[in-house]
């Protein structure tokens, strides 16, 4: 699995410049069985839309990351409390190739609601009519709630481990690898390591990738090679 969480060059900040010819490459590693979510805006995803396309990437589904606070950039627009992660595999291996552990939800479970089979000589005496059956576990909505890591954070656009851990068991087995294009703070290589997942990222910005060793060494007892 590919997690990419490129620049949305959504604004004029000097370091939020769409970075060009990555898709290319993260097709060309990922294998026919792999997927890759990459986050964005709806702004990013119009604009590099041809990109995934040329690159042979099919885009298969996304998800909504709802935050708890967000961003205010625009006082005549709403406040924006969510970004998108969508899911691309390769265009030349079929979806039903790719691994996909469909997610359920913990705290809830399906009920079918049927009406009670009642001896006919009972007449309507029962009070209830009408019973309700397990019909087991929920599968996961895609709008998803993680809080934001505002005033923890190392870096201005992390994102949380509990939202990417879900993307990770939805689409990469036990003991699989995940590649990393934009590590940032190390978020994803945080939650590959509490999955126990193997994990390679790449991050240009020197500082970031200081800070971001330096996050996971803390991770005791688990070790980083
Ligand atoms: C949106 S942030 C990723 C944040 C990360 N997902 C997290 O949770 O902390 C994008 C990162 O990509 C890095 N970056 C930009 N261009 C890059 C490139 N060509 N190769 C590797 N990293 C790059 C930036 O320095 C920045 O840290």
């Amino acid at each position: 699995m590919i997690v990419a969480d490129p620049p949305y060059g959504d604004t004029s900040l000097e370091w939020d410049r769409p970075v060009e010819g990555w898709h290319e490459r993260a097709a060309a590693l990922l294998k026919p069985s792999g997927s890759m979510w990459v986050f964005g805006s709806l702004r990013y995803f119009l604009a590099e839309g041809k990109n995934f396309a040329e690159a042979g990437l099919q885009y298969a589904q996304e998800i909504v990351w709802e935050k708890h606070n967000g961003s205010g950039f625009h006082s005549d627009r709403f406040k924006r409390v969510h970004e998108l992660a969508a899911q691309f595999y390769r265009a030349d291996s079929p979806w039903a190739d790719v691994f996909n552990e469909v997610q359920t939800t913990p705290d809830a479970r399906a009920r079918t609601v049927r009406r009670k089979k009642r001896p006919t000589h009972t007449g309507n005496i029962n009070a209830s009519h009408y019973e309700s059956e397990d019909g087991g576990p929920r599968i996961m909505r895609s709008v998803i709630y993680a809080r934001s890591c505002h005033g923890r954070a190392i870096h201005p656009t992390q994102k949380p481990v509990d939202l990417l851990e879900v993307l990770i068991r939805t689409s990469c087995p036990k003991g699989g690898l995940i590649g990393d294009f934009f590590a940032g703070s190390g978020a994803a290589a945080e939650a590959a390591e509490m999955l126990g997942r193997e994990y390679v990222g790449a991050e240009i910005d020197l500082d970031y990738y200081s800070a971001a060793s330096a996050r996971l060494a803390q991770n005791l007892p688990l070790a980083i090679a």
